[in-house]
């Protein structure tokens, strides 16, 4: 176990506290996972009780990076949660992000006031974005493929099984990133199983 890793009281970190590197990530999760579980961790069983649903590093920041880099207009991230992931990806891009979310308090997720109180749909007609960022949208959510039909870009990341798996969102033509450095709640380090990816619509990646 390295110092870093827990507080003065013995408590695992916040991961998300700051974005580190992946192999550093991935180290932290191992001794995680073997101390106490996943999904224990990422239910707020951290130093900040934080929900985590995908964990970030700083290449998977850095591969949505070069995504939206080339983007002209502004970036939605709708269903945003407590922000992190538009908070990272804004320290990495000279992009506007619009960051989102109903704010939906069935969810123990300290929601930031800079993170704007909008349905989703609502989101995307106001803000008419130039590609749409949606992470970890719910089991019986329909939203990312309502966003795909809609035919704006869409960079949708999550895990296909846990996040709206009968929407249909993936019978659409889309890329799969096959990212290396996709982390979900719901995977194991030591068995090397990973379940998320971060899935392209309406986007061409030749251009
Ligand atoms: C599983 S959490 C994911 C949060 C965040 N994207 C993350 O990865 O940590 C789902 C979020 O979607 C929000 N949400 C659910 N339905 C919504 C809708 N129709 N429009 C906007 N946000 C919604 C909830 O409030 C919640 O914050």
């Amino acid at each position: 176990m390295e110092s870093w890793m827990q507080n003065s009281n013995g408590v695992f970190i916040d991961i998300h506290e700051e974005l580190r590197g992946y192999s550093n990530v991935i180290r932290f999760l191992r001794i995680v996972e073997e101390k106490e579980g996943l999904l224990q961790y990422c239910n707020g069983n951290n130093s900040r009780g934080r929900l985590l649903f995908q964990i970030f590093s700083t290449e998977f920041i850095q591969s949505i990076a070069d995504i939206i880099t080339n983007a002209k207009g502004p970036i939605l991230e709708v269903m945003a949660g407590d922000g992190k992931l538009g908070e990272f990806l804004g320290s990495r891009v000279d992009k506007e992000i619009i960051a989102t979310d109903s704010k939906n308090y069935t969810y123990d997720i300290q929601y930031p006031d800079w993170i704007l109180e909008y349905d989703a749909m609502q989101a995307l007609d106001d803000f008419d974005p130039s590609v749409v960022i949606l992470c970890w949208e719910p089991l019986y959510s329909d939203v990312g493929d309502r966003i795909a039909k809609s035919g704006h870009p869409l960079i949708w990341i999550g895990d296909p099984n846990r996040c709206a798996p009968k929407s249909g969102l993936l019978d659409r033509e889309h890329i799969r990133m096959n990212s290396k450095y996709a982390i979900g709640r719901y995977d194991s380090i030591i068995n090397k199983l990973y379940n998320t990816d971060i899935y392209l619509f309406n986007i061409d990646m030749k251009n």
